[in-house]
């Protein structure tokens, strides 16, 4: 099986516009998100217009608020300390990355955590290892959801995670490491170190890539009826189409794809799934206490 995550992420956006229509039909406003977008680099401004596209389609009010490139810490904070305060913000996010003279994780803690809807905050990322309710990031969310979407059986399940970065590799280990489901799986998680990455990889019965390295695994490193959900986004310029940019994934797709039992496709896989993660925590930030 292929896993077309943009179809499901397509269905998921549907249910989370029906969910705002409930609300907004119960007099309550709709959900709003913030963005912060510091400076003008290209890879930014294409993933929040995508967001504010994901918002207007689920029926959420979506707010830009943008800094240029050389804008102060302390300008950045102040930004960050008003939009904590603003009531008519559910939650917000800063996209990153930041340029070079702004310290990212002293912006990240100065974030509200009951507004972190990216789940970057220390509180969120403790409160999701420890199973508490939390905004998880994006991406382990979404591979979580495509893995409850499709049926795909996670318990007992050896889950071999490579990388071991803050945003994807670990918070992907802590989901399906939970007593939940998706979830109780023996996980293991590899990095640029592991030795002999083929002999853990094969023994996976869910191998999730998240190392930013194309085609980095090959058939070899595949169990046969493996699911291998590929996280990777390198984004490299076209060869065919001059100035535009292609997504690589981390999986050799046309090589692997014939041992799994199920595969996510780069793009259409893990990527359309991370939108709807951010509009899921923010509907969620517009109706619950955290
Ligand atoms: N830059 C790339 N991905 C992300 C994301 O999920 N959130 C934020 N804030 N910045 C990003």
């Amino acid at each position: 099986m292929i896993i077309d995550g943009k179809k499901i992420a397509s269905d998921l956006l549907d249910e989370i516009a029906q969910e705002v229509k409930l609300l907004t039909a119960k007099g309550q406003r709709p959900p709003h998100l913030a963005i912060v977008l510091v400076g003008h680099d290209e890879a930014s401004e294409t993933y929040v217009a995508n967001k504010v596209r994901a918002c207007h389609n689920c029926g959420f009010d979506a707010t830009v608020v943008r800094h240029e490139v050389d804008v102060t810490q302390d300008e950045l904070l102040a930004t960050i300390d008003s939009l904590n305060r603003d009531e008519r913000i559910d939650g917000y996010i800063v996209q990153l990355p930041l340029p070079d003279h702004i310290d990212e994780q002293r912006i990240i803690e100065a974030i509200d955590y009951r507004k972190d809807v990216d789940g970057f905050h220390p509180i969120n990322v403790g409160r999701l290892a420890l199973g508490l309710p939390c905004y998880p990031t994006a991406t382990p969310q979404g591979i979580a959801t495509l893995l409850d979407r499709c049926h795909i059986a996670t318990e007992g399940k050896h889950c071999v995670v490579l990388g071991n970065d803050n945003i994807v590799g670990r918070p992907t280990a802590e989901l399906l490491m939970r007593k939940a489901f998706p979830g109780n799986c023996t996980v293991t998680v590899c990095n640029g170190d592991t030795g002999h990455v083929e002999d853990i990889t094969r023994m996976a019965d869910i191998l999730i890539a998240a190392v930013g390295r194309p085609n980095f695994v090959k058939a070899h490193m595949v169990k046969e009826g493996a699911v291998v959900i590929d996280a990777g986004t390198t984004r490299l310029p076209s060869e065919d189409a001059p100035g535009h940019y292609r997504l690589y994934g981390d999986v050799d797709f046309d090589a692997v794809a014939p041992k799994c039992a199920a595969i996510t496709p780069v793009p259409g896989g893990v990527g359309p799934m991370t939108v709807v993660s951010l509009m899921r925590n923010t509907l969620l930030a517009a109706t619950q206490e955290l």
